[in-house]
């Protein structure tokens, strides 16, 4: 399960799951209504949204509260290594915010509750890293973060990363929904263990729910990225 963020005022991470659930993704992704491929890259680059006037209800998924007062806000933050500006209600979260304000749509909206993982990312904050709900993250409260979405962890020329290459070679990709937070939480237990055990796979996927694989296959991909990785 990603770990629990570290910055004041910040969600915690996806919530355990409680069966096959929401589809989520990781990979080339359109939006939710659309599954992405394996291992992603981001998709084709989509204008930020419209200024959203004060007094309007937010785009539509995560943490907007309808008919709210709408005071907008301007901050920075820092996606997959590169400096981004927004302009957002102050109540939109993080997932809100790179998906319709910034045409990050690798993480998706699965649950909006916290309880599937499609939508997570790393946070780093004060020099603590962490996995989040983004869904559940206000974007403001993040301000001056630097946010790691499963775009990031391919190399700048597209080369997939090694846990992006062993979901792929594994099967363990089909809608895709789940891929980009199970693909998040498979590098972020990896980076901390290099030799996990199936069940220390399990427990770290543990917030991260697939409705397609059975998991088997996620978690032999992990695995194998894992062998992978000691062997160079
Ligand atoms: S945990 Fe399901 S969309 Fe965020
Ligand atoms: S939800 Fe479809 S591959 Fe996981």
């Amino acid at each position: 399960m990603p770990e629990s963020p570290t910055g004041p005022g910040l969600p915690t991470g996806p919530a355990a799951p409680t069966g096959p659930a929401s589809p989520t993704g990781p990979g080339p992704g359109t939006g939710p209504e659309s599954p992405n491929g394996p291992a992603g890259t981001p998709d084709a680059p989509v204008p930020p949204a419209a200024p959203v006037a004060a007094g309007t209800p937010g785009p539509a998924g995560a943490a907007g509260t309808p008919g709210a007062a709408a005071e907008l806000v301007s901050y920075g933050l820092v996606v997959d290594g590169a400096p981004r500006e927004v302009t957002a209600r102050w109540d939109e979260s993080l997932l809100t915010v790179l998906r319709e304000r910034l045409g990050v749509r690798g993480p998706k909206l699965g649950c909006a509750h916290g309880r599937c993982g499609a939508c997570t990312v790393s946070l780093t904050l004060d020099g603590d890293t962490a996995l989040v709900c983004s869904c559940l993250t206000p974007a403001a409260a993040a301000a001056g973060a630097e946010v790691g979405t499963v775009a990031g962890l391919a190399a700048a020329d597209g080369t997939l990363s090694d846990v992006q290459e062993a979901f792929l070679a594994a099967g363990a990709v089909q809608c895709g929904y789940c891929t980009a937070g199970m693909v998040q939480s498979a590098a972020a237990l990896l980076d901390r263990d290099p030799d996990p055990s199936a069940e220390d796979v399990s427990d770290a996927l543990y917030g991260n729910l697939c409705r397609c694989t059975g998991y088997g296959r996620i978690v032999e991909a992990v695995l194998s990225a894992a062998a992978t990785r000691r062997a160079r």
